[in-house]
């Protein structure tokens, strides 16, 4: 089916594309022919920060920035599906064009810059979801106008709004399209940024009477010396979880394409490397405690079993999901059942 709608929406400049194929899945969701779409994965429930995930596939934040598409893209077999990244108030993004595909390269460069309708819209569009099918991750940001020295306000907001409707929530200090967002993850930002949004969980989870996971998602383009910095830190903080990674602003191998000076996020097949070297890298030095999400460039189920090879407990995917339509999630599933089913594997990941 996807594979007949692909020359449709790539016919059409890439946000537009985009707005019109999350209209077309929420309308086979509410005429239920969500099942044209997609074949349900088999279930296979993965253990990761307390939780309980029905499959280990999910959606990566960025795709639904509001929360209106929930129960729509979870009936397509995802395990859990992230929204966001949301910022306390309403804001446009910047300018378009904004997304650009490289097909060839089965790759996009973004520089959306966090446009979203604001925390209350999100809250709202969450209160309505019924979220029978999967688990809910919640991603949040900072304001384009909010200087990094005030960022801790915004990020302390939008948790108190999100902590007690969400399954689990992203602090997101990695988008490189808000300026200056990324030094939140220098040792020293990313200790008082985490540290305050530790404390307000532990006192949000005795206020709700319910503990929400807090996993903190960053960059590709940190040098070893830096993740081991934010590893230290974000282990002595005891946060539930890390993500890695967001886009890249490098553009590994396509330095002669003709979009590879836009400026932005490069996400897709040239990252898949450079994120899974950033996840083992975080995997040898964070304790066995805290899971990894590994999210960047899968495009097959082999990409999503290397993924786990390096030490992921969950996936995530984006763009693989524009190249490859919603089929790439039942093959990621089947592709990661196979591998744990293997009795004779040494590095199984470890699943909490
Ligand atoms: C158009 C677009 C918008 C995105 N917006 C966000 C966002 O708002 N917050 C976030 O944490 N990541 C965002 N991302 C990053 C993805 O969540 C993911 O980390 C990245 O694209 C790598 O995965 P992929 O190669 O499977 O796309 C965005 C990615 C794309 C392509």
């Amino acid at each position: 089916m996807y594979r007949l709608a692909r020359p449709f929406l790539f016919g059409f400049d890439a946000e537009r594309a985009h707005g019109l194929g999350l209209a077309s899945l929420e309308t086979a969701y509410r005429t239920g022919m969500t099942p044209l779409l997609a074949r349900k994965p088999t279930p296979f429930p993965t253990r990761a920060f307390g939780l309980t995930f029905p499959n280990p596939v999910g959606l990566a934040a960025g795709l639904d920035k509001n929360g209106a598409h929930i129960d729509a893209l979870l009936a397509l077999g995802f395990g859990f599906v992230e929204v966001g990244t949301v910022t306390p108030k309403a804001q446009p993004g910047n300018p378009g064009p904004r997304i650009f595909r490289l097909p060839e390269q089965r790759a996009i460069i973004n520089r959306l810059g966090f446009n979203n309708e604001g925390v209350e819209a999100l809250v709202a569009n969450v209160a309505r979801a019924r979220r029978k099918l999967g688990l809910l991750g919640i991603n949040i940001g900072k304001n384009k106008d909010t200087p990094n020295e005030l960022a801790v306000s915004d990020y302390l907001y939008c948790l108190e709004r999100v902590y007690p409707l969400a399954d689990y929530v992203t602090v997101n200090i990695s988008s490189p399209n808000t300026a200056g967002l990324r030094e939140l993850q220098e040792e020293q930002a990313l200790r008082r940024l985490v540290g305050a949004l530790r404390e307000a969980q532990e006192r949000l989870g005795s206020k709700h009477g319910k503990r929400v996971p807090m996993l903190v998602k960053v960059a590709p383009d940190l040098s070893e010396d830096d993740i081991s910095a934010a590893a230290r830190v974000l282990a002595d903080l005891q946060v539930d979880g890390v993500i890695a990674t967001n886009t890249t602003v490098m553009r590994p191998g396509l330095q002669s394409h003709p979009l590879a000076r836009e400026t932005g996020g490069l996400s897709g097949a040239p990252l898949l490397e450079k994120s899974t070297a950033v996840l083992r890298m975080l995997r040898t030095r964070l304790p066995d405690e805290i899971p990894l999400i590994g999210v960047g460039g899968i495009l097959s189920g082999a990409d999503a079993v290397q993924k786990m090879a390096a030490g992921a407990t969950l996936v995530q995917c984006y763009t693989g999901l524009i190249y490859r339509g919603p089929g790439l999630i039942g093959e990621c599933n089947a592709a990661i059942r196979r591998r744990k089913e293997m009795p004779s594997r040494g590095n199984l990941p470890i699943v909490q």
